[in-house]
């Protein structure tokens, strides 16, 4: 028997790798505050377990293959009042997640041998739907110094061939928080349209931007609407990642055909979350100011508390809850290892996400790394001096 040569080429989550160390630290009594994962910690709507709670259908039958038409029309509507976008019905299929959303378009898009370009660093997991489908990633080379800024026209126009199929891009950004401007949104979508390429454009962050912006989506250019392909989620909007409800928008109606066979295929996405995430689209506009705030002030405690380590290099994201910082340590992997074992602060101690996981070029991010500020300020405050004391400790030990 023998595994495939796709599956033998995708990895583990970079993270995983900490896991062990983590569990020996927390049995030895340590506390840990963890700023290595994207889980918020802002309490999921109400209104989602009462309508699960108000269920009352006799059956928990399949849901249709699309999506209910109740959710449906909540994200169709969504997009008319925030973004200003008008979807039809067929524009729209509900998937398991965002993460399904990407796993259905890397399957429509990409053959054995294509290229997508995607700039670095990127959500490592874009990896495995990539090379599941046979394809690699082309990344557009970025740096700290300049905030991971990768708009840049020549850059990426260079890294295009004849096996180019699409460029994707996380917009707000993770790992880097990095948001587009509008006219480097406009360039980007030029950029697919005169080379004639698939656009992934994975917004999943888009409420959470900090510079006082509408909100923007790369589906408002109807020009590029055929090359466009959006990737949504109410993980992140809703505080709701357990719900694992995502949306695969496209107005290219072949595509969404060919994306539909995939959602037969799987049958159907969970009813009750579906349900759940209904009343959360109904909820005020308001609801999202508050989640807005309360991360741009995390933002601000993090970004501040980087800028007062000597060495780091850190420019100021403007959006999702992620920040990327280059650290005076030789090798953040070693660092994340040591503040594990033989690292504490009154017993306390800090994760982040090593920046190479991030990164598909070999080598790069070794001295960089990730932060979610998914904490509650104090407690991201305290996270962040263990992380200056312990950079301080690790070089001092040599
Ligand atoms: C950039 C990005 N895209 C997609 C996802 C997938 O999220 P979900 O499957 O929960 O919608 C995540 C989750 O962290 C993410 O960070």
């Amino acid at each position: 028997m023998k595994f495939s040569s796709k599956v033998q080429r995708c990895d583990y989550s970079p993270m995983r790798k900490f896991h062990p160390f983590a569990v020996a630290a927390r049995a030895a009594g340590k506390k840990i505050y963890h700023l290595n994962i994207g889980q918020p910690d802002i309490a999921t709507p109400p209104a989602a377990f009462a309508a699960v709670r108000d269920f009352a259908l006799p059956v928990l039958e399949y849901a249709p293959s699309p999506g209910i038409p109740e959710l449906i029309a909540a994200v169709a509507k969504y997009y008319r009042n925030n973004v200003g976008v008008a979807l039809q019905e067929e524009d729209i299929l509900i998937t398991a997640g965002g993460s399904e959303a990407l796993s259905i378009t890397c399957n429509c898009i990409l053959d054995d041998g294509d290229e997508i370009i995607i700039p670095e660093p990127f959500y490592p997991n874009y990896n495995t739907f990539v090379q599941a489908a046979g394809a690699s990633i082309r990344p557009v080379d970025t740096t700290p110094h300049d905030g991971y800024r990768y708009a840049d026209r020549e850059k990426i126009e260079a890294l295009i061939n004849d096996h180019t199929r699409a460029i994707m891009l996380t917009n707000p950004g993770n790992p880097t928080g990095t948001v587009l401007a509008p006219a480097e949104m406009r360039m980007i979508a030029d950029i697919a349209k005169e080379h004639g390429l698939f656009l992934v454009v994975d917004e999943v962050y888009r409420e959470f931007v900090y510079g006082g912006e509408e909100l923007s989506s790369m589906a408002s250019f109807d020009d590029v609407a055929e090359n466009t392909i959006l990737i949504d989620s109410a993980s992140k909007r809703f505080s709701a990642c357990g719900a694992r409800i995502g949306v695969l928008i496209s107005r290219n109606k072949a595509f969404m055909q060919h994306a539909l066979k995939f959602c037969q295929a799987r049958l159907a996405v969970a009813t009750l979350d579906q349900t759940a995430v209904v009343s959360m689209y109904d909820l005020p506009a308001d609801y999202f100011l508050a989640s807005r705030e309360e991360y741009k002030r995390r933002r601000d405690v993090a970004y501040r508390k980087f800028k007062e380590i000597p060495g780091v290099v850190c420019e100021c994201p403007g959006g999702a809850f992620y920040m990327m910082a280059k650290l005076p340590v030789d090798d953040t992997e070693r660092f994340q290892e040591w503040l594990l074992t033989d690292f504490e602060d009154k017993g306390e101690t800090m994760m982040f996400a090593p920046g190479a996981g991030f990164y598909a070029t070999p080598g790069k991010g070794r001295d960089e790394i990730r932060i979610a500020y998914v904490l509650k300020e104090a407690d991201l405050a305290r996270a962040m001096d263990l992380l200056a004391l312990g950079i301080q400790a690790y070089n001092a030990r040599r």
